[in-house]
């Protein structure tokens, strides 16, 4: 069997200049687990043109979604940022990762963080309902530069509210916590900024950092990465691994090529 599937576009939703999500069809052979990536990509000149993509979508739905930066002259999404409904994409079958709320440690809170695209993984976790199952209580923070690239806004601030199977559970536990850093905004400033003064926990109503009880999962650029996992660890919190669980985990959003 080959290491990639083909798959049709069924939708594609542009967010801004800078940011897009589509949806392809799933091959029923393809199994992951939510917070999962995968090698996705086009055929260009004939040869399979592959980038790292978290799987947006969570796994037990029928389609894949992903959401992808554009970056103008990268290789892939310069191209990929063209594609329309009915139109192929390659998808690997090995999807592989660490965000995985198996790699965390039991806990009651369940911090996840994102800058940009980073975000991708965790729509998938939200969806999980294993996620609300370990954890009493799930904090999305999302960070962008302006109000508009805050997508998937609705999906939490209404659908997964609302959602027949899912919504009890997401309306009783999990939180949305939107920043943006350009832009006027309810809540401004970076997350890093925003947890080492202490205004995100008291806009939550919740105590600071302890890991004890509270677990997190970081998506975004190395820079965000870097700074965070940095914050986490002078709070004595371990990272986790595939082989070794934590109470942090690291991924970098990927779609930046
Ligand atoms: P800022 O506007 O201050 O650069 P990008 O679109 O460049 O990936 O940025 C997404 C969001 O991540 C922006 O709000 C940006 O803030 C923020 N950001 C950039 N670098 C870091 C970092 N090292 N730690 C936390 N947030 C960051």
């Amino acid at each position: 069997m080959s290491a990639f599937c083909e798959e049709r576009v069924l939708s594609v939703h542009h967010w801004t200049d800078r940011l897009f999500s589509f949806t392809t069809t799933r091959d029923a052979s393809l199994r992951f687990s939510n917070g999962h990536f995968t090698m996705i990509g086009l055929k260009v000149n004939d040869k399979p043109l592959l980038r790292a993509y978290s799987i947006a979508s969570a796994n037990y739905e029928e389609h894949l979604e992903f959401f992808s930066i554009k970056v103008p002259d990268g290789p892939l999404t310069s191209r990929l940022q063209h594609i329309k409904s009915g139109d192929t994409i390659i998808v690997g079958r090995k999807p592989t990762g660490t965000l995985l709320i198996d790699y965390l440690l039991p806990g009651k809170r369940l911090y996840l963080l994102a800058t940009g695209t980073g975000l991708a993984p965790y729509l998938s976790i939200v969806r999980d309902p294993e996620t609300y199952e370990k954890f009493d209580e799930v904090i999305v923070v999302h960070g962008v530069r302006e109000v508009a690239e805050l997508a998937y806004r609705d999906l939490f601030i209404r659908e997964l509210p609302e959602h027949e199977f899912l919504g009890e559970l997401v309306r009783n536990k999990l939180r949305y916590y939107p920043t943006v850093t350009r832009e006027a905004f309810e809540h401004q400033g970076r997350i890093t900024d925003l947890i080492e003064s202490g205004e995100l926990f008291t806009n939550l109503g919740l105590h600071t950092l302890d890991p004890a009880v509270d677990r997190a999962m970081i998506c975004g650029s190395p820079a965000m990465l870097r700074d965070l996992k940095a914050i986490f660890e002078t709070r004595h919190f371990k990272e986790g691994s595939t082989t070794t669980p934590g109470d942090f985990v690291i991924e970098r959003a990927f779609a930046e090529q």
